[in-house]
Order: structure tokens, then sequence, then C-alpha cells
């Protein structure tokens, strides 16, 4: 998500903005820039990729006392150079964290007014419409009121403007943005890890307030431009406590994030119409069978993937683990479309199971976090989830934004085969409406994954048991608790217990035992009893309410369309995972022996 920062004060700028760029660096992004003053002129500078980028072609001991700089997580048009912020048009150069929902009304108005437009952002709009105003108003203060009125959706901005060398303005609407005060300047940030290493003092803006700030000043407004005070605050925690967010990990600030993360990636390619997902989606109705081929967890979402799309689309899906993948030979053939999921776009052995389908001649189609990585940029074509940075190693909002393109690719592909009509459509689209609340409900109970978590985390082997797409669930659960617990955790298709690994089960085993899928719930409850009746300490995960006990502990899911359910199923797994592995004291965001990108076969 986007980042920004800007000052104004006694030192040179640009080494405070580069460094407060480099502290945001944790929000994701794919292009940074910065803005600055020098001999009363605003110069830009803006580069695509990494922060060094940027860094290598800008001078930081010029002489410029004032700047604002960002970091671009791409939103409306492709991470490029031009797309990149800071945007300038007329007297007025700004920066921009949010989404402007009205922009195409108001570019059309701009452009009757004789503005033409360079990029594709709708930063660049809302940084012309100020302009506009201003024409018209003759006093900046007015016209960023005015733009307040009329700018819809959420913003934080940080504004220069040339007629005025000698302020830097910020005003926000539901995004962040705080101001901070040193005794050589002050600051705009988008988050407090930016200002840290200068001062801890800082002022919380509310949404419509309007901030000016001088070299040894800060005036405050509201939305009636009437001058007001606020009160100063102190961050008294570290770089990293503040980058978590408040929370004790990233892997929970993750997990909590994932309602927004779901929000931001459905979005993106729904708009609450099929024609939207005809749209993104049609190159993809033309193929007779899909390869999903990926690793670890984003295997596991493929494994998701393959239920939903010949459950509900009847098209084959094989999903395959990409090490083994690379090395064996494929049956594929032009009707296929092999389809890569990678959170951060650079994994080695799903990149070579690309290379190897394209070298076959064989259309591919990532499924990607990381903006403008390899496998992004290799595949023919790409679906970006809008997980923004991840930054535990153990994958979890990013396992949910895959899943829930699987579910969206699910129900174009069933709506075009024709196995999914128009009441069908009603009702998902009614559940879609419902999922972010749904997910935050679902981890607001996560003091009742907790209750069981506390009885469990002394074991050292727990069996994971599911069928059909429960058991695909069970894989990532399973994986989730071994990798950050080191509790020797397995997952198994509940009907293949009794060919051989019902051995292992006895008294207070303890067995967690997927059931969500209505059509193969009675059968998991059969091979749940054959483990209750041999001791096993049962955890039962479910979206339906049993009469009879034949489990030890529950976990209820709220009951969705099956389409979506896995969404919601997960969450508690993770959470549970979380809370165990914190009991046993484990180095939760850094497991030992894990890397986050696994670049090496
Ligand atoms: C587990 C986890 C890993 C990754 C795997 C693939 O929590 O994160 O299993 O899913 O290493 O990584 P990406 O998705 O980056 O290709």
């Amino acid at each position: 998500m986007c980042g920004i920062i800007g000052y104004i004060g006694k030192e040179k700028c640009l080494p405070k903005i580069i460094h407060g760029l480099e502290c945001l660096e944790y929000r994701g992004y794919d292009s940074a820039g910065v803005a600055y003053i020098n001999n009363k002129n605003i110069i830009i500078n803006k580069e695509k990729g990494k922060i060094i980028n940027l860094k290598n072609n800008l001078n930081l001991e010029n002489e410029s006392y004032i700047g604002i700089g960002h970091t671009r997580w791409a939103t409306h048009g492709e991470a490029n150079k031009i797309n990149a912020h800071p945007h300038q048009v007329g007297k007025f150069t700004i920066v921009h964290n949010g989404i402007i929902e009205n922009y195409s009304e108001l570019k059309k108005m701009l452009e009757k007014n004789k503005y033409s437009f360079k990029s594709e952002t709708d930063t660049e709009i809302a940084c012309a419409l100020i302009d506009y105003l201003y024409n018209k108003e003759k006093d900046i203060l007015k016209a960023i009121e005015k733009a307040l009125k009329t700018l819809e959706g959420s913003y934080a901005l940080g504004i220069i403007c040339s007629d005025d060398l000698e302020h830097i303005y910020a005003v926000k609407k539901t995004s962040p943005l705080i101001i901070a005060s040193s005794k050589f300047g002050n600051f705009i940030a988008s988050d407090v890890p930016a200002i840290l290493e200068f001062t801890n003092k800082y002022y919380l803006l509310n949404d419509a307030e309007i901030c000016i700030l001088s070299t040894d000043k800060l005036e405050f407004y509201n939305q009636d431009l009437k001058n007001i005070k606020k009160q100063i605050k102190t961050f008294e925690g570290t770089y990293e406590s503040a980058a978590k967010g408040g929370y004790e990990h990233f892997m929970l600030k993750e997990i909590n994030e994932q309602d927004k993360v779901f929000k931001d990636t459905i979005n993106y390619y729904f708009d609450g119409t099929i024609k939207s997902l005809e749209k993104n989606f049609i190159g993809f109705s033309k193929f007779k069978k899909i390869d999903i081929i990926a690793c670890g967890s984003a295997y596991h979402t493929g494994l998701i993937g393959k239920s939903l799309i010949e459950k509900y689309a009847n098209i084959p899906v094989n999903v395959e683990i990409a090490s083994e993948y690379r090395y064996k030979k494929s049956f594929y053939d032009k009707k296929t479309l092999v389809i890569l999921v990678s959170q951060s776009g650079e994994t080695a052995d799903t990149l070579a199971a690309l290379k190897k389908a394209k070298e076959d001649g064989i259309k591919t189609l990532a499924i990607v976090n990381v903006i403008g990585s390899t496998i992004a940029r290799e595949a023919d074509e790409v679906i970006y989830i809008k997980a923004g940075c991840e930054i535990a190693v153990a994958t979890t909002k990013a396992y949910l934004a895959q899943v829930a393109i699987f579910s969206l690719l699910a129900i174009y592909l069933g709506y075009h085969n024709k196995l999914i009509d128009n009441d069908d459509l009603k009702e998902i689209f009614k559940e879609l409406n419902k999922m972010p609340s749904l997910i935050k409900k679902t981890i607001s109970k996560a003091n009742n994954y907790y209750d069981i978590a506390e009885k469990i985390y002394k074991n050292n082997q727990i069996f994971f048991i599911g069928r059909g797409i429960d058991y695909a669930l069970c894989m990532e659960a399973s994986l989730k608790l071994k990798e950050i617990s080191y509790i020797n955790s397995v997952a198994y298709q509940a009907g293949e217990l009794k060919h051989g690994t019902i051995s292992l089960i006895e008294k207070n085993r303890v067995v967690i035992a997927i059931a969500t899928d209505e059509e193969l719930i009675n059968k998991t409850i059969s091979n749940i009893k054959e483990v209750k009746a041999r001791g096993a300490h049962v955890i039962l995960v479910t979206n339906t309410n049993f009469a009879e006990k034949f489990y030890d502990d529950l976990i209820i899911v709220q009951k969705t369309h099956p389409i979506l359910q896995p969404i919601l199923t997960i969450i508690p797994m993770q959470l549970l995972a979380y809370k165990v592995a914190k009991n046993k004291g484990c180095d939760i965001d850094k497991p030992r022996n894990l890397a986050k990108s696994v670049t090496v076969e």
C-alpha cells in the first residue's frame, strides 16, 4: 500500500525523505518518487521498482529543505515511471495514498476545462482538480477545502504549490496521515515508522482536517477552515513495534488485515456484476484443461482452485508441486492453461515451471502478489492479488487472497459454461458482499480458538483430517501449524486413514477434523467416529450444528456459499497455529530454516 513522507525544515530534506520511504517499505510498493524545492523550482524524480533505483538517480546533498516522497502500490494503472508519484498538474505537485472513486467523472469535467493527463492514475486527476479550484479561488487553503468536498473515496494527500514554496499542505479522508514535529523541522507521514529516526512527537490528522506545515510552525484547520488546536502525541515504542501497527507479530497483523485484503482483491476485478468478471477473465474461458503449479501454501490454494473449478465449471484441473512438475513429462496441449501461483513471484521452482510451459508454447497465467516480480513479468497473463506487503514468513493474507481469486475464476467459468445460472449468481454475489464483515467476525472470535490452542500446544504430533475441499484446507492448516510451531502435523484424507495411518491413533492423540462440505459431511463424521473410538482428542471445525456430540472441542465457522466457504474456514486454523506457536515461545514471524522468498531450487 502506498506510503507518504514529507519534510520541511532547517536540514536537507532528501536524506530524510529517502530514509522515511525506506521505513515505509514494509507497506509494499512498486515505484518510488520525490518532489523537492531547489532554487525556487519544484524538481520531480521518480523510478519504477525499488527505492534504491530512485536513490541512485538523486543527489541527496541537494540544497533542498522542502520535499515530499512516495512509494506507490499500483491501483489505477500499471507500475511504471509515468504512473509513479509525485504527480504535477499546473501549479500543484502531490503525493497520494488511497483511491479516488469518482475520478472518471472528474476527469471528464477537467478535460472539458482543457486539462490533459499523462498518467493513468486517479492521483493526477485529484491534482488537476486542486489546480482547477485554485484558479477559481486564488487561495490554496480554499482550493483544498473545495477539493475535499468533491473528491470521493479514501485519500491522504501531501501537496506543494509553485505559488507558495514555503509550505507543505496535508489533508486526509479515511487513509492514514500523521503530522510530526521535531526541533529541526516538521514531517508528514503515512505511518509512525517513517519519522521515528527523527522524532516521536506527532499529531493524528482527522478526516477533512488540513495542516499547513512551515519550517517551524504547524497550523491546523477544520473543514470550515477554522484554525484548531490539536493534541500532540508521543510514540513510546520502537521502529519494529510501530511497523507492526500495535500487533505483537506481523503474522497476527496480517491475519487481521484479511477483511481488507479480500475486499481490495475482489473489488479490483469485480464491481458487483458478472460483466466485470467477463471483462477481466474472458481470455481464460477457452481452455479445456487447467494445470495449477505452485509451492507450499500457494500449492494449497491451487488444490482449493481445483475443487472449485472442477465442481462449478466442469473443467479438469491438475495441481502439481512446481519442483516435481519442472522435471516430469507434461500432458498439456494448446487447450491447456497453466496457472502459476506465487505470493513473491520469485520462487525458483515455480519460475522454472513457468519457463517450461512457455518453451512448450502453452499459455500461462500468473496469480501473484508482488507487482513487477519475475513470474508476473514472464507469464503471458497476470492476475494480481491485492494483499499488500506480507512480512511474516508463514503466509496468511496472500493465501486468502489467492483463494478469493480462485473463487472468482470458478464463478466466472461456471457461469460461462452454464453450470451457474442467474439465480445462483444472485445468491453468490449476495454472499460475496457479506464476506469482508464475515471475515472480520471470524477473526474477532480469536479467543475461542486460543482456548483450544492452550489445550493442544504441548503435543508433539497432531493430525488433520478432511475430505474433498476440506482436505485441501487441512493441508494448509497442517503446514501453518508445523512451520511456525515445529509440531509434527500431518494432513490426511479422512477416508484414507483406515488404510494405514489409523494405527497411529492412540489415547489423547489430537485430531483436527474439518467438515464443511455438505455433500461429504456425513462421510467425514463416520471417520471422526473411527478415531474417537480409538481414544483421539477430536477438534471439529465445521459450519454445521450437530445434535450428537462426537467431538471433544468445537470450532464453528459461519456458513456461507460453498464457493466462498474455504475463505472463512482457514481463519481459525491460522489463529490456532499462531497461538500454539506463541505458547511454545517460537519465533513466529521468522521460523527456523525458512525464507520468505525461495529463490533457489
Ligand atoms: C508457507 C509459505 C510457503 C510459500 C511457498 C511459495 O506459509 O509461505 O509455503 O507458500 O514458499 O512461495 P510463493 O508463494 O512466494 O511462491
